[in-house]
């Protein structure tokens, strides 16, 4: 089956592509740039044209007259070819009839006015029609008037032979060369007074031999009639010598590509191409040789490519789709119909629409994950589509898990998934659009953002790790972001965190609490356990929230290289300066002016203890999302009241740095001076105040 339709199928190809071959040799013969090349159906190439600067001189002057191309005097022209030097015209013949009494009704004599072209003598032949009739062709030579006719009679209809022209009803004659301007007339010897009833009109024309076969139905006729006849042409009247020499010689790149000719039986001269070349060789470059064929068989080849590419093309979309799970998903999808919104799935022109062929200006994110688009769809919805950096083939399966998985998720807190193509090599993946930016434009980018609410990175906090802990525990399988950062962590317009990008995420199967995995993740964020056992658990990801919890707190980078190498990752720099009693150094000012002291405090602490080396001693998902939340209940304690509670919040202080050694300085108080308002101090003992 498949074989046969691809043999139809290239039949097909080289059939038109013989057509295209055709056509482009044809339209070699063109007519002058800028200049309309047919009239009425009719070619008009160059040194013809249908108005002044379009032909050669005014011998081509071809007008076009209500779609018929029209020369010289009445002559309507059929074609015109450049290589024979032949145009192709009908001329009217010449009539003369009588009524029944012998009396003239029509004497219609031709003139045939068609400037300095020939009438080509092997190609026509005069003929005259009539029972009673002489036909006489004039025509003038080197001031000499020539001329030559015949005469035919007839009886009656019978005598008269379908198809013979041999002097009964119908005569012809040959005539010499070089014949141009001429005049046919008729007449008669009785005024077809004998043979009215069967013959009232003579005919006499000049017509392409071959064109003409007599029928005795013509003998009966009253109507005057055009017959075509062959002209030959040449460009003016000088001989190829002659011209050759003059700037407005006709022949292009003449010797080269074309060659002049002097024609036998005229003056003037021609050009044609030389052998090897075609097209037209009055035209600037109208001669092409095997460099026609070349661009032919280019345009053919190329498009035959085309074709194929394009095959190729709708194979390796359906191959994509069956390799990146397209049936799978399709089954998956299939079996859940119950649920209200299921995961569209989307076609390659679909996406390339609403990103405008993934226009530069539509990347709203670049990173390693791959590139985000923001998209329009038909119906004005705004997604973010992501294409992906390749994925591991022998991983499609899983990742069609996550995709169905994260179809099905539908966390207000965590970015949702709409749809995907499966028809390119690279899955792309439709979200929802998240309006805000990322949290690390808020807290590191803005000009704002070391004023960022305290109030707003608590509830961030808190969404987040709600967000994770879902992931880890309530969907229907766990799933292990591990890329847990602020970039992926996106605002919308009230600033409601949305957890994204599942691209490296893992499906933990139920029975298992470990996955070994090539490590992936982002530098700064990295759970240091992971990195040295390969051993992937949710615990990675509490690392790197506890990453994003210091972020809030000290706003600054979880990577910079502009600290020195002890302080480059923003993890060990908190850690060191906890146990150095320098905290304060890192602190964001405003939080420290803004928070309640308690919430602070137990926010650093869970920061600390999400921040474990060992996995086992970091407190779990849940653990942090109720702690983050307790946090944010906490009563609200103004700093200037510190003093006067003072032992109880030493307590705590003391409690938390317990562990640590001493600060090197004597002094059991430090002050931290913030600008929060005028003249705002606050004494925050953050040494254990023993
Ligand atoms: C060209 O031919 C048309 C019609 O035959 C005529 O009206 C026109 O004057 C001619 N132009 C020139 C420049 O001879
Ligand atoms: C015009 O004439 C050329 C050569 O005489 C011939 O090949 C071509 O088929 C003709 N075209 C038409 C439309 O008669
Ligand atoms: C023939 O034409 C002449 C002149 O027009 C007219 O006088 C005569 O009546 C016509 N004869 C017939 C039979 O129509
Ligand atoms: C032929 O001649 C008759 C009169 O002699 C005239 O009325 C008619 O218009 C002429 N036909 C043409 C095509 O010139
Ligand atoms: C017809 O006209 C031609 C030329 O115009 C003339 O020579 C001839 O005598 C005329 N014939 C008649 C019968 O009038
Ligand atoms: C053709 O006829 C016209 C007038 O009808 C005349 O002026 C011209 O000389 C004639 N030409 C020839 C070659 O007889
Ligand atoms: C001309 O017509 C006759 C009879 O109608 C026919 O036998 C002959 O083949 C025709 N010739 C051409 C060239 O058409
Ligand atoms: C033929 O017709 C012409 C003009 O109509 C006339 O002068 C002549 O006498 C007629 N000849 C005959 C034989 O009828
Ligand atoms: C000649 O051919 C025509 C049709 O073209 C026909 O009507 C007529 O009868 C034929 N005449 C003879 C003598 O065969």
């Amino acid at each position: 089956m498949g074989v046969l339709l691809i043999s139809k199928l290239l039949q097909l190809i080289s059939f038109i592509g013989v057509i295209l071959l055709a056509m482009v040799a044809a339209s070699a013969a063109q007519a002058k740039p800028g200049c309309d090349n047919s009239c009425g159906g009719v070619e008009i190439p160059y040194p013809f044209g249908l108005r002044e600067g379009c032909y050669l001189d005014k011998m081509f002057n071809i007008s076009c007259d209500e779609d018929d191309a029209i020369i010289g005097v009445n002559v309507r022209v059929t074609n015109i070819s450049i290589e024979a030097h032949e145009m192709h015209v009908m001329a009217l013949e010449a009539r003369d009839c009588y009524n029944e009494s012998g009396s003239i009704e029509f004497n219609n004599s031709t003139r045939f006015r068609a400037g300095k072209f020939t009438i080509s003598t092997t190609k026509n032949q005069f003929t005259v029609l009539g029972c009673d009739t002489t036909g006489i062709i004039r025509w003038k030579k080197n001031e000499k008037i020539y001329s030559t006719g015949c005469r035919s009679r007839c009886n009656d209809l019978s005598t008269a032979v379908n198809g013979s022209c041999s002097g009964v009803g119908c005569c012809n004659v040959e005539f010499p060369d070089g014949l141009g301007n001429y005049n046919v007339s008729v007449s008669s010897f009785k005024n077809h007074t004998n043979v009215w009833n069967f013959n009232p009109c003579s005919y006499a024309f000049i017509v392409e031999k071959g064109k003409f076969n007599f029928s005795t139905d013509y003998l009966q006729k009253r109507e005057q009639e055009r017959r075509p006849m062959v002209l030959d042409w040449a460009i003016g009247s000088e001989t190829c010598e002659e011209a050759r020499s003059k700037p407005d010689f006709a022949c292009h790149e003449a010797d080269q590509k074309s060659k002049c000719y002097d024609p036998e039986t005229r003056s003037g001269y021609q050009c044609k191409c030389k052998p090897g070349y075609q097209g037209n060789p009055y035209l600037r470059d109208g001669c092409q040789g095997a460099g026609v064929s070349f661009i032919c068989m280019l345009v053919f080849t190329s498009w035959m490519y085309f074709v194929y590419k394009k095959r190729k093309i709708m194979k390796l979309r359906e191959k994509f789709f069956q390799q990146n799970g397209g049936l799978i998903l399709e089954q998956r999808l299939g079996k859940q119909e119950g649920s209200t919104e299921t995961l569209k799935i989307f076609t390659v022109e679909q996406l390339q629409k609403a990103t405008k062929n993934y226009d530069e200006s539509r990347i709203i994110g670049r990173g390693g994950f791959g590139t985000v688009y923001k998209g329009f769809l038909p119906d004005n919805k705004i997604v973010a589509i992501k294409k992906s950096k390749i994925e591991d083939e022998n991983q499609i399966e899983q990742f069609i898990n996550e995709v169905v998985v994260l179809s099905q998720i539908n966390h207000r807190h965590i970015v949702k998934l709409l749809g995907c193509c499966l028809e390119t090599q690279v899955p792309l993946l439709v979200y929802e659009f998240v309006p805000n930016g990322t949290l690390f434009k808020h807290i590191h980018q803005e000009s704002n953002a070391s004023t960022f609410p305290w109030e707003t990175r608590l509830r961030i906090a808190a969404e987040t790790a709600e967000a994770l802990w879902y992931l880890h525990s309530a969907a229907s399988i766990p799933i292990i972001h591990r890329d847990v950062k602020s970039t992926n962590i996106l605002l919308d317009d009230d600033f409601n965190a949305k957890v994204s990008d599942f691209g490296t995420s893992r499906l933990v199967p139920r029975d298992q609490t470990q996955l070994a995995t090539v490590v992936q993740g982002t530098l700064g964020y990295l759970d240091p356990e992971y990195l040295q056992t390969n051993q992937l658990t949710e615990k990675s990801d509490v690392y790197s929230f506890g990453v994003v919890l210091v972020e809030l707190l000290t706003g600054k980078e979880a990577l910079s290289f502009a600290r020195t190498e002890e302080q480059r990752s923003l993890a060990m720099y908190f850690i060191s300066s906890m146990k150095e009693e320098r905290l304060f150094e890192i602190l964001e000012n405003h939080i420290v002016a803004e928070g309640n002291k308690e919430q602070i405090q137990q926010f650093v602490e869970l920061a600390r203890s999400c921040l474990a080396v060992k996995g086992e001693e970091r407190p779990t998902m849940k653990e942090v999302a109720m702690e983050v939340e307790g946090i944010r209940k906490m009563q609200k304690h103004p700093w200037v009241n510190l003093e006067a509670n003072s032992e109880e919040v030493e307590h705590l202080l003391g409690e938390t740095c317990r562990a640590y050694p001493p600060p090197l300085e004597n002094s059991s108080t430090i002050t931290i001076g913030y600008h929060h308002s005028m003249n705002d101090h606050a004494t925050y003992p953050l040494g254990d105040g023993r």
